[in-house]
């Protein structure tokens, strides 16, 4: 990948219009914002061009919505909780690119920041069909005179805001996407050995594409969460009614296969919590990785592999860590991801905690931001980014 360019190299940007693309997609509850981790990230990259005097004009997405306004996922809430971070008014546009976008850019001073709408609002923001994307693209790119691209979390996206716009404007890369980009060119280019993986979540489907490319790449591959009972049962366990994907078996046949020939060390369960339902206060007892009674469910890897697990970290010098090991959300059940942050925590190694339900988790466990080499804001970008793909916010941004 050639350079990106950094916001230092855009020059003197006192009394220009900057739009900056950043990813303000957190967690809300009745409104109420849960996780601020990823507005917090995005802080820097906008108070420095603040402070240069430029005419800052935020656009993000939240949500999923389909091309039309609806109330819940409106970013009103981020414009406040953006505001009070920076420590001064952050005007709000009620329309992504319409009378309200127009009258709140053309009323910022230097040094202010305005927030648009959510992008997602507008049809031609996700829109496949590239003249809809277009048009939704030239819109945005004419309330600005640059772009910067600093929304890690979508730059897997092939959206108007993160990958048309650019080519419409003169452009660099935010501190935050830098950042990130550092970080995961040291996993992917001669990392510090032995090299480790730790993968969870609920879905092995969602990490097909990384498990292929990392199988390649890594010395050690440990599996928990959800996805770890298709392993087991491609291995000839039963689950009993623990998460599977019956359909993924002989991919995942594959990847046992796979690793056993290149050396790769896959650490698999060896017990599980095994509950009588998926509740918070399920009945519940760890079991043998190889004994899930079939009435049971597995909703956390249990205390022998919870050492194991830390044992295999504790002397990896990188490690690489994306989703839960079990429902982190069930107080009872959080244990074995607070397991495998604590021992990257405790490691020297270099620690990446690779966004989403990963970040999340560290967070709603009150685990230490800091002690993690570095806690990325994008999942899916992340993963992205290490199956090899080529990401279109990136490539937009490179010149
Ligand atoms: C994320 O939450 O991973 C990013 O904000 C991208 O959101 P999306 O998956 O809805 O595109």
């Amino acid at each position: 990948m050639s350079a990106l360019r950094t916001i230092e190299e855009l020059g003197d940007v006192r009394g220009k219009r900057v739009l900056v693309r950043s990813d303000l997609n957190v967690p809300m509850e009745d409104g109420v914002i849960t996780d601020d981790g990823r507005i917090r990230a995005s802080v820097p990259t906008i108070k420095d061009l603040a402070g240069r005097g430029a005419r800052v004009i935020v656009c993000a997405h939240l949500g999923r919505p389909k091309g039309t306004p609806e109330a819940k996922y409106s970013l009103k809430p981020a414009a406040e909780r953006l505001g009070e971070l920076l420590g001064h008014e952050v005007r709000f546009a009620t329309d992504t690119v319409g009378d309200s976008a127009k009258a709140t850019v053309e009323a910022l001073a230097d040094g202010e920041v305005a927030l648009l709408e959510n992008l997602r609002f507008n049809a031609g923001e996700t829109s496949k069909d590239d003249a809809e994307r277009s048009a939704f693209a030239d819109a945005l790119a004419g309330l600005a005179d640059l772009y910067v691209g600093d929304g890690f979390g979508a730059v897997h996206r092939k959206h108007a805001s993160v990958y048309d716009v650019p080519q419409r404007l003169p452009h660099a890369a935010g501190g935050l996407v830098a950042a990130e980009v550092e970080v995961l060119k040291q996993l992917t280019e001669d990392p510090a050995r032995p090299y480790a993986v730790v993968l969870g979540g609920a879905k092995v489907s969602d990490k097909l594409g990384v498990i292929a490319n990392l199988l390649a790449k890594v010395d050690r591959l440990l599996i928990g969460g959800g996805m770890a009972y298709t392993f087991l049962k491609a291995q000839g366990h039963e689950v009993g009614n623990s998460l599977l994907q019956e359909d993924q078996l002989d991919k995942v046949r594959g990847f046992l296969k796979e690793a056993e020939e290149r050396g790769v060390e896959l650490v698999l369960p060896v017990d599980v919590l095994a509950a009588t339902e998926f509740a918070k206060d399920a009945e519940h007892e760890a079991v043998d990785a190889t004994a899930i009674p079939a009435d049971r469910e597995g909703l956390d890897i249990g205390p022998r592999t919870r050492e194991l697990f830390a044992s295999r970290l504790a002397d990896a010098r990188t490690v690489f860590w994306n989703g839960p090991m079990g429902v982190f959300e069930f107080d009872a059940f959080s244990g074995g991801t607070r397991a495998v942050a604590e021992a990257l925590i405790a490691s020297d190694a270099f620690t990446v905690v690779g966004g989403g339900d990963s970040a999340a988790a560290v967070r709603k466990l009150g685990l230490p931001e800091d002690g993690f080499s570095h806690i990325s804001t994008g999942g899916g970008a992340s993963l992205e980014y290490l199956e090899g793909k080529t990401l279109p916010g990136l490539a937009a941004l490179e010149d």
